[in-house]
C-alpha cells in the first residue's frame, strides 16, 4: 500500500481519497501506539525535509521537526529572508534545486491569493513530494489530526456526527481560511452532519463549499449554513469554534478588522456549551486567543480536547511523512 503513496504531493486531502484518508489515520494510529511504547519507528532512515516557513508556527513546525527525528531522518528550518528568494529566486528553481538534494519540500504560505498558488508552482516543478504546512486555502496536515481526534471518540462510522464549525471573535492575528476550509470538505466525505455558522460576510470561498457540497452528497453528509452562533451548538456532538479573516467583508486589513469588531459576542463561553450534547467535544486547532474566541472555563473545562488534537498533529504528519517520502521498510 505504501507505494502507491510514495512520491506524492501531499496539498489537499481532496486529491486523496476516502480509502486512502483511511490508511493515514491507520498510520497515523499505529504510530501513536509505538510511540506510547517507545518503540522506534527508523521507516525515514536518512531522509531529509526542506521546511520553508513564510509564517510563524509553533505545532506544525514542531510536529514535522519532531516527527522526521522519530522516523531516522532530519527536517532543516527555512524561511524565506534565509533563502534567495528573498532576491527574487523563483519557486520553481527553489524547487528544482532542493528536490536535488533531499526527499520532500514542506510549504506555510498564508498570504491570502497567494500561498496556495506558490504550493502549486513549488509542486509543479519539484521532484519530491511538496506537504502543505498551511496555505490560504488548505491546512490538510491539520484536518487529518482533526478527523483522527473525532474518531478517538466517536469511533470510524462518523456518519450523522453533528459537528458545528463556528466562526469566533478574536483580535490576534487575521487567520486564514484554510482550517474551517478543510474541516467542511473533509468532515462531508465522512458523511457528518455540518452546521457552519458565521457572521454576515464572513463568508468562505465559494468554490470550497461547492466541493463540500458535492463531497456530502457523495458521502450522505449534510452541510447547513447559519449566521446565528447558537444553531453550531444546539445539540452538537462536536463544536469547533474558531476565527477566520473576513476576506470576502473588506478588501484592506484595516477594513477586515473594523467588520470582525462588530461581533465580540461570538465567543464559545459556558452558555453555549450547555447548548451541546452532554458528551460533546470542544476542539480549536490552536493557538486560540483566550478570552475572545473562547472562555478560558471552556478550553481549560472537562470538554476540552484541544491537546490531544495538538499531540494528534505528531501522528499524523508523521504517517503523512512515512507514506510519501518512502513507506516502510
Ligand atoms: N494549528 C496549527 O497549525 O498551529 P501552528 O500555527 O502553531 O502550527
Amino acid at each position: 500500500m505504501s507505494s502507491f503513496f510514495r512520491g506524492r504531493h501531499f496539498i489537499t486531502c481532496q486529491d486523496y481519497t476516502r480509502d486512502e484518508i483511511d490508511v493515514f489515520l491507520d498510520v497515523a494510529r499505529e504510530l501513536k501506539l509505538k510511540f506510547a511504547h517507545d518503540e522506534p519507528t527508523p521507516w525515514l532512515l536518512y531522509k531529509t525535509v526542506f521546511m520553508i516557513f513564510y509564517d510563524s508556527s509553533t505545532r506544525t513546525r514542531n510536529s514535522i521537526e519532531a516527527g522526521i527525528t522519530q522516523l531516522g531522518g532530519h527536517a532543516h528550518f527555512l524561511t524565506p529572508d534565509k533563502l534567495q528568494l528573498s532576491h527574487g529566486e523563483t519557486p520553481e528553481d527553489t524547487a528544482e534545486v532542493l528536490s536535488r538534494l533531499g526527499h520532500a519540500i514542506a510549504i506555510r504560505a498564508c498570504e491570502y491569493g497567494k500561498g496556495n498558488e506558490y504550493l502549486r508552482r513549488t509542486a509543479a516543478r519539484s521532484r519530491v513530494p511538496v506537504l502543505n504546512l498551511q496555505d490560504d486555502v488548505y491546512h490538510p496536515m491539520q484536518v487529518l489530526a482533526d478527523i483522527m481526534t473525532i474518531r478517538e471518540r466517536f469511533g470510524t462510522d462518523l456518519h450523522g456526527v453533528k459537528v458545528g464549525i463556528s466562526w469566533a471573535y478574536a483580535e490576534s492575528h487575521l487567520k486564514p481560511l484554510s482550517v474551517p476550509q478543510s474541516q467542511i470538505l473533509l468532515f462531508a466525505r465522512y458523511g457528518m452532519d455540518i452546521t457552519l455558522a458565521y457572521p454576515e460576510k464572513f463568508d468562505l470561498s465559494p468554490e470550497i463549499m461547492a466541493q463540500a457540497r458535492e463531497n456530502a452528497a457523495h458521502h450522505g453528509g449534510k452541510i447547513t449554513v447559519t449566521h446565528d452562533m447558537d444553531e453550531a451548538f444546539d445539540k452538537a456532538d462536536v463544536v469547533i469554534p474558531k476565527n477566520w479573516g473576513g476576506f470576502f467583508a473588506a478588501s484592506t486589513p484595516e477594513g477586515i478588522v473594523a467588520e470582525t469588531k462588530k461581533h465580540r459576542d461570538w465567543i464559545c463561553d459556558e452558555r453555549r456549551m450547555k447548548l451541546t450534547r452532554r458528551h460533546a467535544i470542544y476542539m480549536h486547532a490552536l493557538p486560540a486567543d483566550r478570552g475572545k474566541e473562547v472562555t478560558d472555563a471552556v478550553i481549560d473545562g472537562p470538554q476540552s480536547v484541544v491537546y490531544d488534537e495538538a499531540e494528534n498533529r505528531l501522528h499524523t504528519a508523521k504517517a503523512v511523512m512515512a507514506l510519501t517520502m518512502g513507506g516502510r521498510p
